[in-house]
């Protein structure tokens, strides 16, 4: 069994996607927000998962908020950690110890509209501004820098006359992100990669 952990911030469909996918050979034995409201949890705990919240505000400074991230990570022997959502930069540490097991999924075919300051509604509003026609999403690795990671699987969206950035989202996390972020991670669970 693959251990994973999954990161979150917000409302938690994709990792309601990973759990709804029983992928085999993965165990999600950790969810982990850096929000206490996030609805993420509430989900983890309806599936039987360990949630916990570290927060940065619960550090005196940054460096003490990433060392205990990465201490509760290894301490539950995590083997990889998919970042669903997660609106914190992971430390350069965690990426060190953690090489290419790290993936994240990004809601655009990068390298369109990625990078810093896109991220949630953001990416969509700026693909409707640039009046692309289709869009999509990009599960990747983590490496040190912002989306710039080895590409694993994209999926194509159309977008659609009369769309607004939060319908454009939704159909992107309907079509792209729920399927490819399951798929990437049995993938690497068995083999795939
Ligand atoms: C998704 O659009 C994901 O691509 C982005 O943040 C959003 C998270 O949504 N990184 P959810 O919390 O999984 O519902």
């Amino acid at each position: 069994m693959l251990k994973v952990a999954v990161l979150v911030s917000g409302g938690g469909t994709n990792l309601q996607a990973i759990i709804n996918a029983k992928i085999p050979n993965v165990e999600i034995s950790l969810v982990v927000s850096n929000n206490p409201n996030a609805y993420a949890l509430h989900r983890a705990m309806e599936a039987n998962i360990e949630a916990l919240c570290i927060s940065p505000k619960q550090f005196e400074t940054r460096a003490l908020f990433h060392k205990a991230l990465l201490t509760c990570l290894q301490d539950h022997g995590i083997e990889l950690v998919v970042l669903a959502g997660y609106l914190v930069n992971i430390s350069e540490e965690m990426v060190r110890a953690y090489k290419n097991r790290i993936i994240n999924i990004h809601p655009s075919l990068i390298p369109s509209f990625c990078g810093k300051g896109y991220y949630g509604l953001k990416v969509h509003e700026a693909a409707l501004a640039r009046g692309v026609k289709v869009t999509g999403a990009t599960v990747h690795f983590v490496d040190e820098g912002t989306d710039t990671g080895p590409i694993i699987l994209q999926k194509a969206v159309e977008v659609k006359e009369g769309d607004t950035p939060q319908r454009l989202q939704r159909r992107v996390m309907e079509e792209a992100e729920w399927i490819i972020l399951p798929k990437a991670i049995a993938m690497i669970a068995n083999g795939g990669i």
